[in-house]
């Protein structure tokens, strides 16, 4: 992973960039930078914030020896090798919301977003995009998600009193990227089940209280784990037991 980098000082998304370059046969792996999107794009067709220069807005192209089944644990591993990044780095510790969004303190500092093409039932190649919220200041995040956001050099400055200026976002890019191709490598050999047991330690959702969104649904209900595809499993007061797959759900802590 990382064997080749394309790196733009303004882009669209990286997520658009990546997929074309995997159309065009590019090699697994194939990691695509951003100093800044004019598009980005979050989950559930949300916009994401890709401020210029503040973040590490970064796509990778992945071709996994996979079924579709697996597809949810690439990206639970994403979000451990994220985690695990921002540990060696800065000594973060960061926790993982359900199903791969990183908080600092209940604020979210990064967000995941893959994306998949298929070809005769079959994955074609994955598009996972990573946002990282990395020097931002408060009043720098639009108003409507200041409550709900963070970056790694808020969190310094507040918990350790450091400066993200002592950190270069080349030395994270290059931490995660080591730590992906550890898990990716799992995966291939068939060790999911591995990366499943490492996000949990991480797992802020885990035993909470949790609504689940679907469309028009919506229920609560105690989160109680997530089993050997990345499902979530939830059970609602009256006893019932709900299986989440990610896909167009949204999961809010009480
Ligand atoms: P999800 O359903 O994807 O887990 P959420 O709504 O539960 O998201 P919150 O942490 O509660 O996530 O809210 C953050 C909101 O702000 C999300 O909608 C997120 O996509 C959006 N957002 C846009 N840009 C950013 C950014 N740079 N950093 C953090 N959040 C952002
Ligand atoms: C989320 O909603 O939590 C997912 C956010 C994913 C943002 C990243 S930034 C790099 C890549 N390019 C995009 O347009 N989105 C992802």
């Amino acid at each position: 992973i990382g064997q080749n980098i394309h790196c733009f000082s303004e882009i669209d998304s990286t997520n658009n960039y990546a997929k074309t370059l995997a159309q065009k046969g590019c090699d697994d792996g194939t990691v695509v930078l951003a100093e800044h999107q004019t598009q980005g794009r979050g989950r559930l067709g949300r916009s994401w914030d890709s401020m210029g220069g503040k973040g590490i807005w970064m796509s990778i192209v992945l071709r996994p020896a996979v079924g579709l089944e697996d597809v949810q644990i690439i990206t639970l591993a994403a979000a451990v090798a994220v985690v695990l990044a921002f540990k060696k780095v800065m000594g973060i510790d960061a926790g993982i919301k359900w199903p791969n969004d990183i908080v600092l303190d209940g604020k979210k500092v990064c967000g995941i977003l893959t994306e998949m093409s298929m070809e005769m039932e079959r994955i074609n190649f994955l598009i996972l995009g990573i946002g990282i919220n990395f020097s931002h200041e408060e009043s720098e995040f639009p108003e409507e998600i200041r409550d709900r956001a963070t970056s790694l050099g808020i969190y310094l400055k507040e918990k350790k009193g450091m400066d993200i200026s002592r950190f270069k976002r080349s030395h994270l890019i290059r931490a995660i990227l080591s730590e992906l191709e550890e898990v990716y490598d799992m995966i291939n050999e068939g060790k999911a089940g591995v990366i499943v047991e490492e996000w949990k330690k991480y797992s802020v959702t885990l035993g909470k209280e949790v609504v689940i969104k679907y469309r028009e649904e919506q229920y609560t209900g105690i989160a109680q784990d997530v089993d050997q595809s990345g499902r979530l499993i939830v059970k609602q007061d009256d006893g019932t037991v709900r299986e989440i797959l990610s896909g167009e759900v949204s999961v809010r802590g009480l």
